[in-house]
């Protein structure tokens, strides 16, 4: 007997979560007291990668953040609503949560946080920030003993997959953005990744970790990278830097207190700086404490296996903390 996960979607994160979970042989072995109970759809008749029994999957979401089987609510829809609300159904109903979803983090994290505090369950969010990096649980765990000096980065593959186009072939950013479209690197509405809101949401989840507190999302200047042009990336080169939409939350002295920044816009990046040279879809995040000086955290920011593993990775905690199975009969 284990621990039962409701899925909310089945999607490009969800289906690669249900591979890992439904394939535990070689992995850890906690994984193998983890089983998918119900799964919650927009559509049941959609073509799908993964096929599961029809008895698991459901359209309606809220029997799955209200079962009492389900220990762990899981909710890869993406959006604010329902997630939000069925986040906080599931909280209410003493499930433990994972989820993926910034946006909902960045804009409702406090209300979701509180309720969890109240009924003492946890929600986790590995997954939200840096696909597959793991950046989350390092910010809350191993870095600690820190005091946080900056936590800064590229945590948007589709603007840095795009800047890295225009600076190797000197190709402008309509015509790379329409590649990137055509590549699945980019959506079909490039609004939230070209325009920095991601990248907004991202930083406010990290620098809520790393500095405390609360970060008011609309208040995060923002600027994307519809303007960066490629004579920009080319002068930008011949003086020695590389164009990066970085995302930087900073402590900074200001009237002689201190100030926490916190802001996403395109950066001049010295070409000997180790974020200059993270090209393509990939992330990193370079994080400044006291005494430990500069961390940096690299690899696949996005993609079905990849944020999968952040989300399994979560799923596996929660099953450690909640004693696994010596606590469960
Ligand atoms: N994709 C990535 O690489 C990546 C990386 C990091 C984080 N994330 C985050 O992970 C989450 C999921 O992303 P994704 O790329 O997997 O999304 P996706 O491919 O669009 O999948 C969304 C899933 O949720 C279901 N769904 C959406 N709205 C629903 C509703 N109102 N009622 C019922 N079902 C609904 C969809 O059902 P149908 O299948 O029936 O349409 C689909 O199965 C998002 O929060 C995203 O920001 C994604």
């Amino acid at each position: 007997m284990g621990f039962k996960v409701g899925l909310l979607g089945l999607g490009t994160v969800g289906t690669g979560t249900a591979q890992i979970l439904l394939n535990p042989a070689g992995r850890h072995p906690l994984l193998s007291a983890v089983e998918i109970h119900r799964v919650g759809v927009r559509s049941l008749g959609k073509p799908r990668q993964l096929q599961l029994p029809a008895s698991m999957m459901t359209t309606n979401l809220e029997s799955i953040v209200t079962d009492p089987d389900i220990d762990i609510v899981v909710e890869l829809l993406g959006g604010l609503e329902p997630a939000r609300s069925l986040i906080l159904q599931a909280i209410k109903r003493g499930k433990q949560v994972v989820t993926a979803n910034k946006a909902v983090l960045a804009r409702y994290g406090d209300e979701i946080f509180s309720a969890a505090h109240g009924v003492g369950v946890y929600v986790l969010f590995e997954g939200a920030v840096g696909g597959g990096i793991p950046v989350i649980q390092p910010l809350k765990q191993s870095l600690g003993a820190n005091r946080i000096i900056s936590v800064l980065g590229i945590v948007n593959g589709t603007t840095n997959y795009i800047l890295t186009e225009m600076s190797a072939k000197g190709t402008g950013f309509d015509e790379v953005l329409a590649q990137a479209q055509a590549l699945g690197y980019a959506e079909a509405d490039p609004t939230a990744d070209v325009d920095g809101l991601d990248a907004a949401d991202k930083i406010a989840i990290l620098a809520a970790i790393a500095f405390g507190g609360r970060i008011k999302r609309e208040e995060i200047f923002c600027e994307g990278i519809r303007r960066v042009s490629a004579a920009d990336i080319n002068y930008a080169a011949k003086l020695g830097f590389a164009i990066k939409l970085l995302a930087i939350a900073q402590r900074s002295s200001r009237n002689g207190g201190e100030a926490l920044q916190v802001r996403v816009h395109p950066t001049l990046v010295p070409s000997n700086h180790p974020l200059a040279s993270i090209n393509g879809v990939c992330n990193a995040i370079l994080v400044a404490g006291d005494p430990l000086g500069q961390v940096m955290f690299f690899g696949p920011g996005a993609g079905a296996g990849a944020t999968a593993s952040a989300v399994v990775s979560d799923i596996l905690n929660l099953v450690s903390l909640l004693g696994a199975i010596a606590l469960k009969p």
